[in-house]
């Protein structure tokens, strides 16, 4: 028995050195469930955006992604721990325009940096901003509302997703424009937002439109416009600002997925592929467009273009919010 062991050892040595066994077929990327992190609470946008793709690149992976929500300070208590996570392509996080750009001018001690502490992946999601406000909200239109938040502005407040989220962002610079300086409420993500909203708990909200749809669609707010030049197939009655007099205020903040510096190339491209697979696929197209996103064209999704998004942003809101630190 020894021997045979012994001589079926030495023929498998020999036909090896002559090429003719091939050696255990190494196991690819990914041999196990994926984790990406949401920096905010469940059922958001960041977190609707992340599970509609996800979804489908975990069928091209081969293995489940699972989302885990991690909220905080604006989404950046997420990202700091996604920049320490191992570099091994199992930890990922989706991000945002607020993860990844507004909060370094908004946090002067952040422990992460976008652009250094992270391999890009790939864009998922264009997000534009809508101004809304709670169903029984006095004004009629978008003029009346500059009018009314002017008049009454200390006695109202706004709903955001932390210091640092697209929502706050967004508000601040609407009112910069306005000139004015209302309360700031915090929840940890505008699904929760959305729910005082809805609730009449707050009385408004710049919010991105993929949280925004259903809601008005089911009036249970009011929208009073989006922050985009063109009007959204999805809700084709809502104004641009342009239309309803303000068009200073333009605001569109986009999803993206990132891994931790030094995930190898191999692992990133793969996951980009999975993920420029998904933006290809015709159910999650249609979902993202039902909820009004807008979806990254192929030159778009490159993690080069990520990272030039990146920069871009942060210089573009650097500027806008420096001051207001
Ligand atoms: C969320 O997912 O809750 C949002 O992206 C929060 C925000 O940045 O406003």
């Amino acid at each position: 028995m020894t021997f045979i062991r012994a001589l079926t050892g030495a023929c498998a040595v020999a036909l090896a050195s002559l090429g003719l066994v091939a050696p255990a077929k190494a196991q690819t990327y990914p041999t196990r469930s994926i984790t990406t992190i949401v920096p905010f609470a469940a059922g958001g946008p960041t977190d609707v955006v992340a599970r509609i793709i996800t979804a489908h690149m975990a069928q091209t992976l081969g293995q489940s992604i699972i989302i885990e929500n991690v909220v905080g300070a604006g989404g950046t208590t997420a990202t700091m721990r996604a920049a320490r996570a191992a570099n091994d392509g199992y930890t990922l996080i989706t991000g945002h325009m607020g993860t990844h750009a507004a909060s370094v001018p908004l946090y002067p001690k952040l422990a992460y940096h976008p652009e250094k502490d992270f391999e890009p992946i790939a864009l998922l999601a264009g997000t534009p901003i809508l101004i809304l406000a709670r169903r029984d909200f006095p004004p009629k239109d978008l003029n009346e509302f500059v009018t009314y938040v002017k008049a009454n502005t200390e006695k109202l407040n706004a709903a955001h997703a932390g210091v640092g989220s697209v929502s706050h962002v967004s508000c601040e610079l609407l009112h910069s424009i306005l000139d004015i300086k209302p309360v700031g409420v915090p929840f940890n993500g505008t699904g929760p937002a959305m729910n005082a909203l809805v609730a009449g708990q707050v009385d408004y909200m710049c919010d991105q439109i993929v949280n925004a749809v259903p809601q008005i669609n089911a009036g249970t707010i009011k929208a009073y416009a989006i922050a985009t030049p063109e009007r959204n197939p999805s809700l084709p009655n809502v104004p641009t600002t342009v239309e309803a007099g303000l068009p200073k205020f333009q605001a569109q903040a986009w999803n993206a997925m990132f891994a931790p510096k030094g995930t190898s190339p191999a692992i990133v491209a793969s996951l980009n592929a999975a993920a420029a697979k998904a933006l290809d696929d015709e159910t999650v197209r249609k979902r993202l467009l039902e909820l009004g996103s807008v979806i990254p064209g192929p030159a778009e999704r490159t993690p080069e273009a990520l990272a030039t998004l990146v920069k871009n942003e942060i210089a573009k809101w650097t500027p806008v919010l420096k001051p207001a630190t």
